[in-house]
């Protein structure tokens, strides 16, 4: 690549999970340390971050398109975009891709981003470069204090997976389990909420297997955690995201019984209803032994709303087997849920399994099963209605007047009133739809 100058605008674009739009709102504060401001909307920006996910297929092909569009359009309009490739195709698939786009300037992994500022000035200077170094924990210590943030704020504080489920990267491309250290996230906390954040939701791969230890030296585990973050004044909501049902410990379970700012939502994947299934998976749960945990929840939150994550099609998956998925689903009633069609991984146990599955028949199961969980949503917000809730604002609707917040129970509610981005308010559920509901605001709740 020829030498370009340093940029003045980024745009990070990032794909796939919560973990990635974290990582890409660090990577933007990163680079506005170093004077490089966000591209106005509508304008082409000088230095473009493809922040990839690698999860399911096409990722990477959808990468390679993204870069022959980028330098088309650079090429049209007479410019060179700096191209830096980010996440986790970046750690997977980083040599092949520099020696395949040479627009690429720059291949950086998820552990190693706090370089990227380092890696644009080798770029300006003409130099290409690829991290995809995993050091532990270097990486937060390492990035720029946290600037202005939405009302609801994300946080990373768990990274990586020692799961190895048979039919995922992850453990791959984000590594094996880390915890970020306990005085570390709630100084970070305690920076979101000054910056604005009314709501943490707290993310990681595997966030339930958290642990750390606290001011005092002793050990907690993620209840611990959440316990000393709701004690932040100012932090209204707590969240977290994606936990793995081997990891949940009586002291989580107890947390969502007695405090009140850990909202009543659980998203907890079971991948299958099957247990021959589950154990090709390598998930090491039962569909009992899930069922009997969220039982659990439910006896300490009964109003709690459910989420999960579906595949279907894993290799050798039969018809009677996929029907066992569609009975837990339609015993659990979720509140909301992904599902997705099994995708081959390379380097996957479960790429090289028999019985791989044809599209058709992945297609159909989709269907089937998408419908069913449609239909527990939709009846999950018509039983909401009539119900008054408090509803954190995150941004304005498409009226004038009109608002968009959430539920405690993760709902989009629309409704109009004299309010603000940020406030919790009191609001009646009027009407509901599968993916939102309708309200009336009732009263401003005093901050
Ligand atoms: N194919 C399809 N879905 C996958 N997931 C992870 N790996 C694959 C794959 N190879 C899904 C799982 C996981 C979610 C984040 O993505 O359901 O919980
Ligand atoms: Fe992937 Fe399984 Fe780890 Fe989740 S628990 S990130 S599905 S390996």
């Amino acid at each position: 690549m020829k030498p370009t100058t340093t940029p003045k605008t980024y745009r990070v674009k990032s794909f796939g999970c919560q973990m990635n739009v974290y990582d890409g709102e660090r990577m933007g504060e990163l680079l506005e340390a170093q004077g490089i401001t966000p591209a106005p909307e509508g304008e082409d920006a000088d230095l473009v971050v493809l922040n990839t996910c690698h999860i399911r297929e096409k990722a990477t092909e959808k990468v390679y398109s993204d870069i022959g569009r980028l330098v088309k359009a650079g090429e049209e309009a007479g410019r060179k975009p700096m191209i830096a490739v980010a996440g986790c195709v970046a750690q997977a698939e980083g040599e092949e891709i520099m020696a395949r786009a040479p627009a690429v300037g720059m291949v950086v992994g998820p552990q190693a981003y706090h370089r990227l500022g380092d890696m644009v000035k080798d770029a300006a200077a003409g130099r290409r470069s690829t991290d995809t170094d995993m050091p532990e924990d270097a990486k937060f210590a390492a990035l720029p204090a946290r600037r202005k943030v939405a009302a609801s704020a994300f946080l990373t504080v768990q990274e990586g997976c020692d799961k190895f489920c048979t039919y995922c990267v992850v453990p791959y491309t984000r590594g094996a389990e880390i915890s970020r250290p306990y005085s570390d996230l709630l100084r970070e906390a305690e920076k979101l909420v000054e910056a604005g954040a009314r709501e943490l939701t707290l993310l990681g791969q595997n966030v339930n297997a958290w642990s750390g230890a606290d001011d005092k030296g002793r050990v907690v585990g993620f209840d611990g955690l959440i316990r000393a973050l709701a004690e932040l004044p100012g932090l209204h909501r707590i969240r977290y995201t994606t936990s793995h049902p081997n990891d949940m410990t009586d002291g989580l379970i107890a947390a969502h019984g007695e405090i009140a700012k850990l909202m009543p939502y659980l998203h907890l994947p079971v991948q299958s209803g099957s247990d021959r299934v589950l154990k090709a998976m390598n998930r090491s749960h039962t569909a009992e032994s899930y069922l009997k945990l969220l039982d659990r929840f439910r006896a300490v939150r009964p109003d709690i709303a459910l989420s999960g994550d579906f595949i279907v099609g894993f290799p050798g998956e039969t018809e009677a087997e996929f029907a066992e998925t569609l009975a837990l689903v339609n015993e659990v009633k979720y509140a909301a849920a992904f599902s997705f069609k099994y995708s081959p991984r390379p380097g996957t146990p479960a790429a090289s399994m028999d019985g791989q599955i044809a599209p058709e028949v992945m297609d159909e199961r989709l269907q089937r099963l998408q419908a069913a969980l449609n239909r527990h949503q939709l009846a999950f917000n018509e039983a909401s209605v009539g119900k008054t809730c408090t509803v954190l604002i995150e941004r304005k609707g498409k009226h004038p007047g009109q608002w968009l917040g959430k539920s405690p129970w993760l709902q989009s509610v629309f409704f109009e009133g004299d309010c603000a981005m940020g406030d919790l308010v009191e609001v009646e559920l009027v009407q509901a739809g599968p993916n939102s509901l309708a309200g009336q605001l009732v009263t401003k709740v005093p901050a």
